[in-house]
């Protein structure tokens, strides 16, 4: 005969077997095993039957109460399985959202370029490979000697002030300056030629250069110069009229032409101005080549035996033409670029355009 309190003891029991329960597959079976059809409160409830009917209601109510209780140990031990579970499962297939933000990666650096002027010379150095020539350097700081003495200006010479520029205070025995054009290469090259007994010569020497000059649309205190030199048996002034021509349209193209005018300098005879069409006026005239339609690119001529006799070279054997032109110029007739002095702003508004 059932008591009040096994029905205790039973749902006690059943407390306990929901309590154990870890995972859906556990309560399921506990579920069954303490409130399905072959539980013992089941049978208990079968046994109902064979009760008095006082006693049937009594223990009748006992049970539907355990039930009821077993019910909802049940379904609240399941709901906290299935919360368990289910906060395992977001935590095992969480995405890391942060793991797909750049976060600490640096920008790319961005990359800059060559200076117009760099490429203007790297571009009339191909020129002049492609004539034959060497490409030479020399230092930016002279003595005397170099940039005027063995160029047959000497002291006090009146072609000084052609050339003015900043001297360097570092003692005697001589003074040395910074170099107002590329021609001293020109005496480095030609006694390293004799010394090595490497005659003939045809290069070019580009490089900066300095003048005490005001800066205005066609000058600049600092700027570049590419100086020819070409030294050998039977040159004539036809060689350098030629060579020069060839460059011209090499660089600038069919349209632009160029001139030689009578001009002086020291250390070459004869000599000559060389110009090219104004390529910003195409020759009409402007304010950029002072209404002349031309521009001046720089000076050439034949060397002068007096430059021959400083370095030892024997002017009855050899001759040969000279010139410099400035780099900076031929990048502004090539580019025409209006004022020079842009060149130097480092407005990368205007750099970048190269
Ligand atoms: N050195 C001269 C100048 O800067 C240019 C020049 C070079 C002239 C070579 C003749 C020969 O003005």
């Amino acid at each position: 005969m059932v008591e009040p309190a096994d029905i205790d003891a039973l749902v006690e029991e059943a407390r306990r077997a929901v309590a154990g329960a870890g995972t859906t597959e556990e309560i399921r079976e506990v579920a069954s095993a303490v409130a399905g059809k072959k539980s013992a409160l089941a049978g208990v409830g079968r046994g109902l039957g064979a009760l008095e009917p006082e006693q049937r209601k009594e223990l009748g109510r006992r049970l539907h109460e355990a039930r009821a209780a077993v019910d909802q140990l049940i379904e609240g031990r399941r709901a906290e399985i299935t919360a368990a579970e289910l906060a395992r499962e977001l935590a095992q297939s969480r995405v890391d959202l942060t793991e797909f933000i750049p976060g600490s990666v640096p920008a790319p650096k961005a990359r800059g370029h060559l200076n117009l002027v760099t490429q203007t010379q790297a571009a009339l150095e191909d020129v002049f490979v492609g004539m034959g020539f060497l490409v030479e350097e020399g230092p930016e700081i002279e003595t005397d000697w170099y940039n005027f003495g063995a160029l047959n200006i000497p002291p006090a010479h009146p072609a000084r002030g052609m050339w003015d520029t900043l001297y360097l205070d570092l003692g005697p025995p001589e003074s040395t300056l910074l170099r107002t054009h590329t021609s001293p290469v020109q005496i480095h090259l030609m006694e390293r030629a004799v010394a090595q007994g490497q005659l003939p010569i045809h290069a070019v020497m580009p490089g900066r250069c300095y003048r005490r000059d005001t800066p205005d649309a066609r000058h600049l205190p600092v700027f570049h110069q590419i100086e020819g030199l070409v030294v050998d048996k039977g040159i004539s002034f036809a060689d350098l009229a030629g060579t020069i021509e060839v460059f011209t349209t090499a660089y600038f193209g069919p349209d632009i032409h160029s001139r030689l005018r009578p001009a002086y300098f020291p250390f070459t005879e004869p000599s000559a101005e060389y110009e090219v069409t104004c390529t910003i006026c195409l020759g009409s005239g402007c304010q950029t080549c002072s209404q002349t339609g031309w521009i001046e690119l720089g000076g050439c001529g034949m060397v002068d035996p007096a430059v021959f006799d400083a370095v030892g070279i024997d002017p009855d054997l050899w001759t040969g033409f000279a010139f410099g032109f400035g780099i900076d110029r031929c990048a502004q007739m090539r580019h025409q670029i209006a004022d020079m002095r842009v060149l130097t702003d480092n407005d990368l508004r205007f750099l970048r355009q190269f």
